[in-house]
């Protein structure tokens, strides 16, 4: 398979879905410690204009467990960049230091027209409000390991306006066909475009404001933290603070096999006295992000 740019989940047909969580499997044991130099002589660029812990951190894993290097833009304040440099102009320089760049950036739409600019792979992760198609991935990935694929019931709670990973795994989740409650206060409710095009594709889509109804019908619960940083008013953001909070009496609802899954980081939307029950399962979730980019990097490099 041919892959270039990774900007969003529309770029992918169900079966490079399927071949990237393969090939991810296969990369399990090396994302465990097992050696490998499948990327040795390559160099890796990390490019955040916003924070990141397991985005950043993960590809970078990724990169060095395969015997590659990274580079790493640093502090936006510290580089060029707030010497007034555009993002085509920095773009255009590190393709000619790296064999991929993996960029994070405020603005919608970065990474797609960042791409236009780059003579190497971009890799998307995250831009502003958009799309976050790796985490999708990685989402998947969980859910195969964990649950299943198919015939797959499941909610996405909190954010669902600003949340760039619920827009992109609605995408991948239509492509599989699963049953989806979109579970958010009325002002954060998925945007219109988004949900036009998941109809389109034959999604099955159910809105609700209430989490508990739900509980005993679904295979998976995603949660996602409100995205504060997004708000243009903090009076809107506080509003909806707290709105929702997954605890460990809420689950006596849940069906036996339910998992929970959240892209982390959370704020108070899971109780951390969830962490204990069989249900959670957000901390190997970020742990799979590292087979997931080892198979995304290696194709990105045409090594694999
Ligand atoms: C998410 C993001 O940056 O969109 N984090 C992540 O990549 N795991 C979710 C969030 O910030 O809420």
């Amino acid at each position: 398979m041919m892959l270039r740019h990774i900007i969003s989940m529309k770029d992918f047909s169900h079966d490079e879905i399927d071949i990237i969580l393969k090939r991810a499997k296969d990369f399990e044991p090396i994302a465990r410690g097992k050696k490998s130099s499948l990327l040795s002589g390559k160099i890796l660029a990390t490019l955040f204009y916003e924070p990141s812990t397991r985005t950043r951190l993960s590809f970078e894993t990724a990169m060095k467990r395969l015997g590659g290097e990274v580079i790493d833009l640093g502090s936006v304040e510290k580089s060029s960049v707030a010497k007034g440099e555009t993002l085509a102009d920095t773009i255009r320089v590190i393709g000619n230091y790296a064999d991929a760049i993996v960029l994070r950036h405020p603005r919608e739409g970065s990474a797609r027209m960042a791409a236009q600019f780059s003579n190497v792979p971009i890799l998307n992760a995250g831009d502003g409000a958009g799309h976050h198609p790796t985490q999708t991935l990685l989402d998947l990935y969980t859910i195969m390991r964990e649950s299943s694929l198919s015939n797959l019931r499941i909610a996405l709670v909190g954010d669902l306006k600003y949340g760039r990973t619920v827009h992109s795994l609605a995408y991948a989740l239509s492509m599989y066909h699963a049953d989806m409650t979109l579970i958010s206060p009325k002002q954060l409710q998925m945007p219109d475009v988004i949900k036009k095009d998941l109809k389109k594709q034959g999604a099955s889509i159910t809105e609700t404001t209430n989490m508990e109804d739900v509980l005993g019908d679904i295979d998976v619960l995603y949660v996602t933290r409100i995205q504060k940083e997004r708000f243009p008013d903090p009076a809107e953001y506080q509003k909806v603070a707290g709105i929702y909070r997954v605890t460990a009496e809420l689950l006596e609802k849940a069906l036996d096999n339910l998992i929970i899954m959240h892209p982390l980081p959370r704020l108070d939307e899971i109780d951390p006295a969830v962490d204990r029950t069989k249900y959670a399962r957000y901390f190997e979730q970020s742990f799979y992000g590292v087979p997931v980019r080892m198979a995304l990097l290696a194709m990105a490099m045409e090594v694999a």
